[in-house]
């Protein structure tokens, strides 16, 4: 789970027979797991058996990751011990009124507020000696997003635990139960889990479990069965997940692509719209952040080329702020690899609200975001671990053709030839990316010449565009470099000032076979930069001649339809930031800083 935070991490475990303390162990540390690992073996992990324990790993948002802000957190009289995702929105004032009766809180999170409030339900007034009802009654006065979990001293056999807009999964054992954040917590004991509802209630012992609605009223989960490869989260011989999933990407975009295209007609399954809804529809809004966002604009390109109808990007968190017109004729893109995303998942409910059908593009099962949609098209990428996104990127471009190509089939903007051929022409990705994943051993050679860069370039035009962004946001990331992606035409008005003698800049040059003025103006493009000292790495298809004059280092790419070839061009990109990350002293590259994969807070 350290993949979903990593700033610090803890966890508590009820011992009932332990004569000094109040009957809850815990121990929590700053810092990567290993940490927290290190000071358990040091105690000894002998010190910290029972039968019911909670962990946490953390991403900070309240105070800094410190010892003491790290979870669990436990009551003033030691007999609660919580952990939390997300944000208590009203803890300022919950946290004064806790105050108010002469308690010292030992952290600055806004999450510890819940473990006092629960001890001082517990403790005295209607609830007291209640375990449950107590847990109810300081859930029923929470404000924001939440999972949480709490234990009591005094019910060492149970653990409640709660949500409201972050997730939370039930895990069903034979003799143990379960819960968290996602299916890769327990996925090593278990594949039968429970997706619980919106505001639901949860209390687990090691027998069973029990959903509840924050009024107390009975309410219940929806069981399935968890059909990830228990391998797939594991590195299977490579040094990261990340590198893992880099060479899991011709699988990721084969699987993605599977069952779409029968007897002539794409399919979209697991969609609830219609044909008739998709032939309605009179424009479309694409919401997504990061890695998401940019394979949302290259939807953009492909329906309007397609489908000739407008369509509009935005970055999630930015959508409903500004009262974008929707109506009931407007189709929101919402692609999500986690499903998550806080931004994406308001947007969503934003969308709705005004009328619009949400289809989402989702690569995670049961969450949130699909299940608050009109539809689903799910990208089959399997999980992610590496925080920065790779192979879902890439499903996600495959998945958002998918979607151009069904309404261009509903409103009939294309024959069902010119579909089948778009179609051919996806379908023979896969092939080249395998055969471009020994672009590595070039990619590497570069990134030791260039050594520790401090900033670096990326220019795109046309599909080329979106690449470039990813890119410079791949290395933002991981090698903690200054990097910007710019179309390469904008360069002149103004970025253009920022090249400098040896300046190390990306280009990717769009297929001579596409728009013939665009491939032109980028090879014009190069020459101005280089003509101002900068060191160029090109990236151009095979047989593409025009650009060698002008490449300090040319990386090659299979040939493609041009809108293909952002699912090639994006390889070489992922494979250079992980190596410039690497030589900029970053190891880790499966959990940059200050990152984490599912950001579940707005
Ligand atoms: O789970 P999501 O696809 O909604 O996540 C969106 C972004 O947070 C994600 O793509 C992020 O930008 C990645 N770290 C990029 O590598």
């Amino acid at each position: 789970m350290e993949y979903r935070g990593y700033d610090s991490s803890g966890i508590a475990v009820t011992a009932p027979d332990d004569p000094l303390g109040a009957g809850i162990k815990l121990v929590k540390r700053a810092g990567k797991l290993k940490n927290l690992e290190d000071r358990i073996t040091e105690i000894g992990a002998d010190q910290f058996t029972g039968g019911t324990a909670i962990g946490h790993t953390r991403w900070a948002t309240h105070g800094r990751p410190t010892d003491e802000n790290a979870h669990p957190h436990r009551s003033f009289d030691e007999k609660v011990a919580i952990v939390h995702n997300g944000i208590i929105e009203n803890f300022a004032a919950l946290r004064k009124e806790v105050e108010g009766h002469g308690i010292e809180f030992a952290s600055e999170t806004d999450s510890e507020v819940a473990a006092h409030l629960l001890a001082l339900a517990y403790n005295e007034g209607d609830t007291a000696g209640d375990f449950r009802a107590s847990a109810l009654k300081v859930l029923n006065r929470l404000e924001g997003a939440f999972t949480l979990l709490f234990m009591h001293a005094e019910h060492p056999g149970q653990i409640i635990a709660a949500r409201r807009s972050t997730p939370l999964i039930i895990g069903v054992g034979e003799d143990e139960m379960f819960l968290g954040s996602d299916v890769a917590a327990f996925i090593e004991h278990t594949r039968n889990a429970v997706e619980l509802g919106q505001d639901n209630v949860v209390v687990i012992t090691r027998e069973g479990y029990e959903v509840l609605n924050f009024d107390g009223s009975t309410s219940e989960g929806k069981p399935f069965t968890i059909d990830w490869d228990l391998a797939a989260a594991e590195k299977g011989g490579f040094d990261s997940f990340m590198m893992k999933e880099i060479h899991e990407q011709p699988a990721a975009v084969r699987d993605t692509l599977a069952g779409h295209f029968q007897d002539g007609k794409i399919i979209l399954d697991e969609q609830h719209l219609s044909e008739q809804d998709l032939k309605y529809v009179n424009q479309v809004f694409v919401v997504a952040c990061g890695s998401a966002y940019h394979s949302g604009l290259l939807a953009k390109y492909a329906i309007e080329h397609w489908v000739r109808i407008p369509v509009q990007i935005e970055v999630a968190s930015e959508f409903r702020y500004r009262d974008p017109v929707l109506d009931e004729r407007t189709l929101v893109l919402a692609i999500s690899q986690s499903g998550e995303t806080a931004d994406t998942l308001e947007a969503v409910r934003h969308a709705k609200s005004q009328g619009a059908k949400v289809l989402a593009v989702c690569n995670t099962n049961g969450s949130q975001i699909p299940r608050e949609s009109d539809a689903v098209l799910y990208t089959h990428a399997g999980p992610e671990i590496g925080v920065a996104s790779t192979k879902a990127f890439l499903a996600q471009v495959a998945a958002n053709y998918i979607v151009g190509l069904a309404l261009a089939q509903a409103h009939g903007t294309k024959y069902p030839d010119e579909i089948a051929e778009i179609y051919a022409s996806l379908e023979e990705i896969p092939a080249k990316i395998e055969q471009l994943l020994e672009v590595n051993t070039q990619v590497k050679e570069i990134a030791d010449y260039l050594g520790t860069v401090k900033t670096m370039l990326f220019l795109g035009r046309g599909v080329g565009f979106p690449v470039a962004l990813e890119g410079a946001l791949k290395l933002k990331e991981l090698a903690y470099i200054h990097a910007e992606g710019f179309a390469a035409g904008e360069l002149k008005h103004g970025p253009i000032a920022l090249i400098e003698d040896d300046l190390p800049v990306v280009i990717v040059v769009p297929s001579p076979k596409g728009v013939k003025q665009l491939h032109s103006k980028i090879v014009s493009n190069i020459q101005e930069i280089r003509a101002r000292g900068a060191k160029t790495i090109v990236i151009a298809e095979e047989g593409d001649t025009s650009v060698e004059p002008y490449a300090n280092w040319l990386i090659r790419i299979p040939e493609s339809a041009s809108i293909m070839q952002p699912l090639l061009a994006t390889v070489p990109l992922q494979f250079l930031s992980a190596a410039i990350a690497r030589n900029c002293g970053n190891d880790d590259i499966d959990k940059p800083r200050n990152l984490a994969k599912s950001v579940t807070v707005e």
